[in-house]
């Protein structure tokens, strides 16, 4: 039975801070589109945690379908219950899967994505390029793997940058409070580019939840991604890069880059594309 729940949990609060899915999703319908000339119709979210994104997928159309990837069962439990349990009747539910990224089996699909940099937990070439073999052979051949990546020259520097989360109701009904999310960037390895980030967040009337999430990453570069895409077999990558407001913040519009100014802080895409496109005889851009 749904309830309404009246306490956030982490995850509600990891959701609201970090996740943009449905922006992430327009993004890679569009590029799909362009590339392929019909809209995309499966996807698999690796590393899906909640699986917000696979859930938003299906919302969108009954004919969508959705697989979500993810190591840790209680995570997915917590889908489960607060967020598949809440899809409308119409949506297929997505299949979630508790399972390693390199070892998953599901039915070949038009986009994978892998986000928040998640993937950046393979810390080596070796793993990193299984994993990209892993995915390429998970896509249809009009297939499209979606990665993200951070960077800039503060990337590297310790920080901590607090944003303010607006009041909201989440999927499950559940209330949720303004609050302070804290991005920390602790530690960085200049040897070998291994950074230690945490998630922490305030919440009114609460003391603060220190390191709700850790992260023990290897900060890639856009060059060796692009790289190790093609190594894996991908036959081209595309990056794709916002500009700039006039208050010099992201204006989260994605265009296909091959230079890019060195700015302080910027996320990519990165887009791996498993086969040439060929539609009517024609070579797509
Ligand atoms: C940062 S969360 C990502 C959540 C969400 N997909 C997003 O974009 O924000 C990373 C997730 O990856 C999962 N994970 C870590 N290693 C994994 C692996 N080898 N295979 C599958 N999932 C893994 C963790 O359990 C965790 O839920």
């Amino acid at each position: 039975m749904k309830t309404k729940k009246q306490i956030p949990d982490l995850h509600h609060l990891y959701e609201a801070s970090v996740q943009g899915v449905e922006s992430d999703l327009d993004f890679a319908t569009r590029i799909f589109k362009n590339k392929n000339g019909r809209k995309p119709v499966t996807i698999r979210e690796d590393f899906c945690g909640t699986a917000a994104l696979a859930c938003e997928w299906v919302k969108r159309s009954p004919n969508n379908r959705a697989w979500g990837v993810d190591i840790d069962q209680p995570t997915l439990d917590w889908s489960l219950a607060h967020n598949v349990a809440f899809l409308p009747e119409k949506a297929r539910p997505p299949e979630l899967i508790c399972a390693d990224v390199l070892t998953a089996q599901t039915p070949p699909v038009d986009l994978i994505f892998a986000l928040n940099f998640s993937y950046c937990l393979f810390k080596t070439r070796d793993r990193l390029h299984s994993y990209f073999k892993t995915a390429r052979n998970a896509l249809n051949n009009e297939g499209l793997l979606i990665l993200d990546l951070y960077g800039g020259t503060e990337a590297i520097e310790a920080k901590l940058e607090p944003r303010v989360i607006e009041k909201h109701t989440a999927t499950d009904g559940t209330l949720i409070p303004a609050f302070t999310y804290i991005w920390d960037q602790a530690e960085y390895n200049v040897i070998d580019h291994h950074v230690i980030n945490h998630i922490h967040f305030k919440l009114p009337g609460i003391e603060k939840i220190e390191k709700a999430f850790t992260y023990d990453w290897r900060l890639w570069t856009l060059p060796e991604i692009q790289e190790l895409l093609l190594e894996a077999g991908f036959s081209s990558v595309e990056v794709y890069l916002h500009d700039w407001t006039a208050d010099g913040e992201s204006d989260e519009i994605y265009r296909r880059r091959t230079t890019y100014e060195n700015a302080l802080g910027w996320v990519a895409y990165i887009v791996g594309i498993k086969t040439p496109a060929v539609r009517s005889g024609t070579q797509l851009k």
